[in-house]
C-alpha cells in the first residue's frame, strides 16, 4: 500500500477500507508516514467526509494504537460520561458522586483543560491533598469499595489521536465531524467503559456552533459507539451561556458542593439530573428515566450524594474539611463586582468570551506548560433571562492581581442587556440512535 494512492482516493471522494485505515494509523503512529502526507489526507477528509464504516474503522484503529483499559474486575456496568466542551462545566464534579450514590460504578479518567477554565482534574486538585494519580489496582479497589474514583488519563491512551490532534490543530482540520467523532470515541473506548453518555454542546462556547452540526456529531458518535459494542447515547445541550454560576476551579468545587446539597444553580442541577438519569438507566439500575430521576432526587435531598462526595475526597487523600468550610479554598486576594451599566434583561452572556476572561485571571491555561491559579475565576449573579437594575452587580471577579481592567472590558463587551426577557434553552435534543 502507498499512502499517496490513499490520499488520492480520498481526495476524489472514495471510501477507504478497514485495512487501508489501519495501515494509515499504524504508519502514522510509528512515524513511517510523515506529517505532510497525513496533513494532505486530513484535508481530504475535511472536504470529502467519511462514511459511518470509515469512521468506526478509524476510531477502533486509534483506540488500538495504545493501551485498552480493562475494567472487567469492577463489578457492574461501568458508564462513562463525556462532554464535548463548555465553559464553567461543573457537571462531572456533581455527577460522579451523585450516580455513584445510587450504585452506578464510576471509574472515570479525566484530562486537564487547555484554554478556558481548567479540566476536571484541575478542579478536583483545588481540594488540598486530592490525589489524581492512583495505581490501576488502587483505582479498581476504590471503585469496588466506594463506587467512584477519578484519575488522570494514562499517558498511553490512544496515542494516535494525541499525535493526530496536534497535527489537526496546526493544519486547520479540527472542525471536521468525522475527525472529532473518532477522536473522542477512540479515547472513550480505550478507557474501558461498557456504556457512554455524551453531552454534545452547541452554541458560542462549544465546538459545534449550530444545532444541525451538533446533531450530526451526536448521531455519528452514537452510531460508532454502538458499532464498537458500547451502549451509547447523547444529550444535546446549550452552551451559549456558561453552565451554572461559577467559572474557575475552586469556585466550581464550591458550586458542586452546593449542588450536592440541593442548593445549586437551576440549570446545572437540571443538567445533572438529565445526564445522570441516562447513566442510571444504561447501568441497569432503573427501568425508566422517570424512575432514575426519582432515585437521583432522593439521593440529593437525603444528603446521600454529598456523603458520597465526602467519601470520594477522603479515599483520594483530599482534605474533607473544605466541604463544610468552603471558604478555605476561596482564597483569591481581591473580589470585585461588575455593576450593570443599564437596566433591563440579560439577553446574552457569550460563553467562550467569559471563559477567556476567566482564563486571563489565571483559571485556565494559554499553553500546556502554564500553571493554573485554582482560586481565581468568576461568579455570575445574573444569567440569560434575568432582570437587572442599573448599578446592580452582574458578577463577582475573584482575582490575585489588581490589574483587571482588561478582564472587565471583555466581560462588558460580552454581556448584553436588552428590553425583553428571553427564556434560555438547556436541552435541545436527546439522541439514542
Ligand atoms: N475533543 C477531542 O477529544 N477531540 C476533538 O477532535 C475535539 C474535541
Ligand atoms: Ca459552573
Amino acid at each position: 500500500m502507498r499512502m499517496v494512492d490513499l490520499i488520492e482516493r480520498k481526495r476524489d471522494g472514495n471510501s477507504l477500507s478497514k485495512a487501508e485505515i489501519e495501515f494509515i494509523i499504524e504508519g502514522y503512529t510509528d512515524n513511517s508516514i510523515p506529517d505532510y502526507q497525513m496533513s494532505a489526507l486530513l484535508m481530504a477528509i475535511f472536504y470529502q467526509d467519511m462514511t459511518d464504516e470509515e469512521i468506526s474503522y478509524l476510531t477502533l484503529a486509534m483506540a488500538n494504537s495504545g493501551e485498552i483499559i480493562d475494567l472487567s474486575s469492577i463489578e457492574g456496568i461501568k458508564v462513562d460520561k463525556h462532554s464535548t466542551g463548555g465553559v464553567g462545566d461543573t457537571t462531572t464534579l456533581v455527577l460522579a458522586p451523585l450516580v455513584a450514590s445510587v450504585g452506578v460504578p464510576v471509574a472515570k479518567m479525566s484530562g486537564r483543560g487547555l484554554g478556558f477554565t481548567g479540566g476536571t482534574l484541575d478542579k478536583f486538585e483545588s481540594i488540598p491533598g486530592f490525589k489524581i494519580e492512583l495505581s490501576e489496582q488502587e483505582f479498581i479497589d476504590i471503585v469496588n469499595k466506594s463506587k467512584v474514583a477519578v484519575i488522570g488519563q494514562s499517558g498511553n491512551l490512544a496515542p494516535a489521536d494525541k499525535k493526530l490532534y496536534a497535527l489537526r490543530d496546526v493544519t486547520a482540520t479540527v472542525d471536521s465531524i468525522p475527525l472529532i467523532a473518532s477522536s473522542i470515541m477512540s479515547k472513550k473506548i480505550a478507557a474501558g467503559a461498557d456504556a457512554i453518555v455524551l453531552d454534545v454542546t452547541t452554541g458560542e462556547g462549544a465546538f459545534m456552533k449550530n444545532l444541525e452540526d451538533a446533531k450530526r456529531l451526536a448521531k455519528t458518535m452514537v452510531r460508532i459507539g454502538k458499532l464498537a459494542g458500547r451502549q451509547t447515547m447523547a444529550v444535546i445541550s446549550d452552551m451559549s451561556e456558561p453552565l451554572g454560576e461559577a467559572i474557575g476551579n475552586s469556585l466550581e468545587i464550591v458550586e458542586a458542593i452546593d449542588t450536592l446539597k440541593g442548593a445549586g444553580p437551576k440549570d446545572l442541577t437540571e443538567m445533572c439530573y438529565v445526564l445522570g438519569s441516562q447513566m442510571v438507566v444504561l447501568a441497569g439500575k432503573a427501568e425508566t428515566l422517570e424512575d432514575a430521576r426519582e432515585m437521583l432526587e432522593e439521593a440529593l435531598h437525603s444528603g446521600k450524594a454529598l456523603e458520597k462526595f465526602r467519601e470520594m475526597v477522603k479515599n483520594q487523600g483530599g482534605d474533607v474539611s473544605v466541604i463544610d468550610q468552603t471558604e478555605k479554598i476561596l482564597t483569591a486576594e481581591y473580589e470585585s463586582e461588575l455593576p450593570a451599566k443599564t437596566s433591563g434583561y440579560v439577553t446574552k452572556l457569550v460563553a467562550n468570551e467569559i471563559g477567556i476572561a476567566a482564563m486571563l485571571l489565571g483559571a485556565g491555561r494559554k499553553t500546556k506548560e502554564d500553571d493554573i491559579d485554582h482560586a481565581v475565576g468568576i461568579k455570575l449573579h445574573k444569567k440569560i433571562g434575568d432582570k437587572v437594575a442599573k448599578g446592580e452587580s452582574l458578577l463577582t471577579i475573584y482575582a490575585n492581581s489588581k490589574e483587571i481592567s482588561e478582564v472587565e472590558n471583555l466581560l462588558y463587551q460580552n454581556i448584553v442587556i436588552g428590553d425583553t426577557p428571553e427564556e434560555p434553552i438547556l436541552i435541545h435534543d436527546v439522541i439514542t440512535e
